[in-house]
C-alpha cells in the first residue's frame, strides 16, 4: 500500500539525485518522476517565458499524477517558479534552492563556493540567500554552461572529458590571505551526479553540499502533514517516469531511468 503519492520534477536526470534521497526517508511512498527534457536545459532559459513554460507543464503533470506533495528537484526551476507554482495550484510544494545558509555554517576558511546554472546565478532569489546566510563569507557564485549536461551525458554512457570539468569548476576555487576555498554548493541536481569526476577535477579538495537529504526530510515532513487519499488513486504507477518529449527524442536516455528504478516511460509529446 502507499503511503503517499510523490511528483519528482526536473528539467532532466538531475532530479534523481533527490529521488534517490527521497526513496531512502520515504521508503513506501509512490514516487512518480517527470522530466521537462524536451526544454532541457533550463539553465539557458529566460525567466519569464521559463515561469510560463513550468506552470503549463506542472498543469498537465498534476492532471495525470495527482500527487500529494510535488517536489521541485531543481533549482533552477525552483529559485524563479516556486512561488508561482504555490499561487496557482493546491499541492503542496517543495522546492530545491542552492544551500548557501549550511556552506556558510559549515565554512572554516569562509571561502564559499556555488555552482550552478547560469540562471540560478542570476536569480535575485540566489542573491538573496547570499545577503542573508553568507553575507560575512567570500562566495564565489558561478554559473557553468554545460555542467548540467555533462551529467546528463554522463548518465547516457558519455565520460565526462576532465580538462573540459576542471574549466567548468576553476572560477569557484579561489584564495586569498593563506585561505582558500573549502565548501562549494551544488545548486544544480546534475551536479551530484559527478561528483567521483569533480575529486578528481578540483584543484584542492573541498566538501561538497548537495542538497538531496535535506530536501527529503522536508518532503517527508511536508507529505506526513498533507491529508492522504492516496491508496486508491489510478494510474500511473510508482515506477513511473514522465517525460515531455517524443520517445524517439528520449531513447538514450531510458536505461538510466530505468537503473533508477523508474521502468515505465510515458511520453507526453509537448514541443520545447
Ligand atoms: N537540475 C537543474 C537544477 O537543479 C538544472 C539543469 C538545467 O539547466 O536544466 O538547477
Amino acid at each position: 500500500m502507499s503511503t503517499g503519492r510523490v511528483l519528482l520534477f526536473d528539467s532532466g536526470m538531475g532530479g534523481l539525485t533527490v529521488a534517490r534521497a527521497v526513496r531512502h526517508e520515504l521508503p513506501f511512498a509512490h514516487l512518480v518522476y517527470a522530466a521537462d527534457n524536451a526544454a532541457f536545459p533550463y539553465g539557458a532559459w529566460e525567466e519569464a517565458a521559463l515561469v510560463d513554460r513550468i506552470v503549463m507543464v506542472m498543469r498537465r503533470l498534476i492532471e495525470e499524477v495527482q500527487p500529494d506533495i510535488a517536489v521541485i528537484a531543481c533549482n533552477t526551476a525552483s529559485t524563479i517558479a516556486l512561488a508561482r507554482l504555490r499561487e496557482t495550484f493546491k499541492v503542496p510544494f517543495v522546492g530545491t534552492v542552492p544551500a548557501i545558509k549550511p556552506a556558510a555554517a559549515q565554512s572554516k576558511s569562509g571561502i564559499v563556493g556555488v555552482l550552478a546554472t547560469p540562471g540560478t546565478v542570476r536569480r535575485e532569489y540566489t542573491h538573496g540567500l547570499i545577503q542573508s546566510f553568507a553575507a560575512h563569507c567570500t562566495v564565489n557564485l558561478h554559473g557553468a554552461p554545460r555542467l548540467a549536461e555533462i551529467a546528463e551525458l554522463k548518465l547516457k554512457g558519455v565520460a565526462a572529458d576532465i580538462d573540459e570539468l576542471r574549466a567548468e569548476i576553476a572560477p569557484v576555487f579561489t584564495q586569498a590571505e593563506g585561505k582558500r576555498t573549502d565548501v562549494v554548493v551544488l545548486g544544480c541536481t546534475h551536479y551530484p551526479l559527478l561528483v567521483d569526476e569533480l575529486a578528481r577535477a578540483e584543484p584542492w579538495v573541498v566538501r561538497y553540499i548537495d542538497p538531496a537529504p535535506a530536501i527529503a526530510r522536508r518532503g517527508a515532513d511536508v507529505l506526513g502533514g498533507a491529508a492522504l487519499a492516496a491508496a486508491a488513486k489510478p494510474v500511473p504507477p510508482h515506477n513511473a517516469v514522465l517525460l515531455t518529449s517524443a520517445r524517439q527524442e528520449a531513447e538514450d536516455a531510458l536505461p538510466a531511468y530505468a537503473k533508477m528504478g523508474f521502468h515505465l516511460p510515458y511520453f507526453l509529446g509537448l514541443p520545447a
